[in-house]
């Protein structure tokens, strides 16, 4: 009995220090000694094959959705948690870390957040007191489960002459909302590392505001300890000298980084000169691919140079299978901003990736 027992000891720590799946070399484990490689998922995602390929590949698990406000908080007297529990069960079985996305954002937030009963719009009071259950109910049932939380997602204008986005958080609360999001997230989970992530991070006028932001935040002394660059890039842009500015500055702010949302989509970002291009196809054409594997390569080479400063990458969706730049801004469209294919299986880009001089990371670290 007693031997019977310690085999099994050996066999289950055994099988928790190295579980098959892992064993093959992937994304992760190229990667261990730079950051932790991630990938957005839905909780079908983890019931059919492509649950095998993250778990060779990837070693940080993202909520694409489930976590938002409005799934799992579609009522003000109801949370759904079935699908955000699914994902942070598969992650813990599979010793995968778990990035929280997102506690407070514009979009995909329900009406009821900002209506009273008669539907009129709230006070700041009644909202900062809506934001604060939601924080502390959300943040409290993963309590020690997800080591960092997308705290406000995308709180920043896109247009130049203008700071923050006119939301209804902002319009309501002032800009206050944001602070207190971050404190509300810091009191529910001390430990969980805190970040404000946001998009078009290397274009030259946002940056100077997103860096302008994080500062302002830490002179204050709220609790933010992160900075997400979204990384929804395509083959055409950014440069890697303006992915390299963006890195060089944010390296500089006393947070650390995370790469949350990458992809790189194979059509221009400007719907309308892809209509006028003339290149309206929508295959994954050779060029196509060319041009997306020296994005991927130039960009991970400059997430190991910066090593040091980023302690995380996620993808935004596991293979070209699915992601949600299909039909999205064009209606019918495909697209291919991954590095597996609709087969899951590696593309060239993943190549480039992969293979490097270890030489970089001296560099960086
Ligand atoms: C933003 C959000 C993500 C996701 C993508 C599109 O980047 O942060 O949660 O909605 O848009 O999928």
């Amino acid at each position: 009995m007693k031997y019977l027992t310690l085999a099994m000891i050996f066999l289950s720590s055994h099988s928790i220090a190295q579980p098959p799946s892992k064993v093959a070399a992937g994304l992760s484990s190229r990667y261990k000694s730079f950051f932790p490689i991630g990938v957005a998922v839905s909780p079908r995602a983890l019931q059919t094959d492509e649950a095998e390929l993250i778990r060779g590949q990837f070693n940080s698990i993202t909520a694409e959705n489930a976590m938002k406000m409005g799934p799992i908080h579609p009522t003000e007297k109801s949370y759904y948690w079935n699908g955000a529990d699914s994902i942070v069960a598969f992650a813990e079985k599979n010793r995968m870390k778990i990035r929280g996305h997102t506690l407070c954002w514009h979009n995909q937030t329900p009406v009821w957040f900002f209506k009273d009963s008669a539907g009129n719009e709230v006070t700041r009071e009644v909202l900062i007191a809506r934001l604060r259950e939601h924080i502390f109910t959300v943040v409290g049932r993963y309590k020690e489960k997800i080591y960092a939380w997308d705290v406000v997602n995308e709180a920043i204008s896109d247009k130049p002459d203008e700071y923050l986005r006119p939301s209804l958080w902002l319009k309501i609360c002032g800009e206050e909302y944001i602070s207190k999001a971050f404190q509300f997230a810091h009191e529910a989970d001390p430990d969980a590392l805190l970040f404000y992530n946001d998009y078009n991070e290397t274009n030259p006028v946002k940056r100077e505001k997103i860096f302008r932001l994080i500062k302002e935040l830490k002179e204050k002394g709220v609790p933010v300890h992160g900075l997400g660059l979204q990384a929804h890039y395509n083959i055409y842009s950014p440069s890697k000298a303006q992915l390299d500015s963006a890195l060089r500055l944010y390296s500089t702010l006393p947070v650390t980084l995370q790469i949350t949302e990458l992809d790189i989509s194979v059509y221009p970002s400007d719907t309308s000169s892809w209509r006028k291009s003339g290149d309206t196809s929508t295959l994954f054409t050779p060029e196509r691919e060319q041009l997306q594997l020296e994005k991927y390569r130039d960009f991970f080479e400059l997430f190991r140079k910066y090593a040091a400063n980023i302690s995380g990458v996620t993808f935004w969706n596991i293979s070209d299978r699915r992601s949600w730049l299909d039909n999205f801004p064009v209606r019918g469209r495909k697209n291919y901003p991954l590095l597996f294919d609709k087969d899951l299986a590696p593309k060239k880009a993943y190549a480039e990736v992969i293979n490097f001089n270890d030489g970089n990371k001296l560099k960086g670290k």
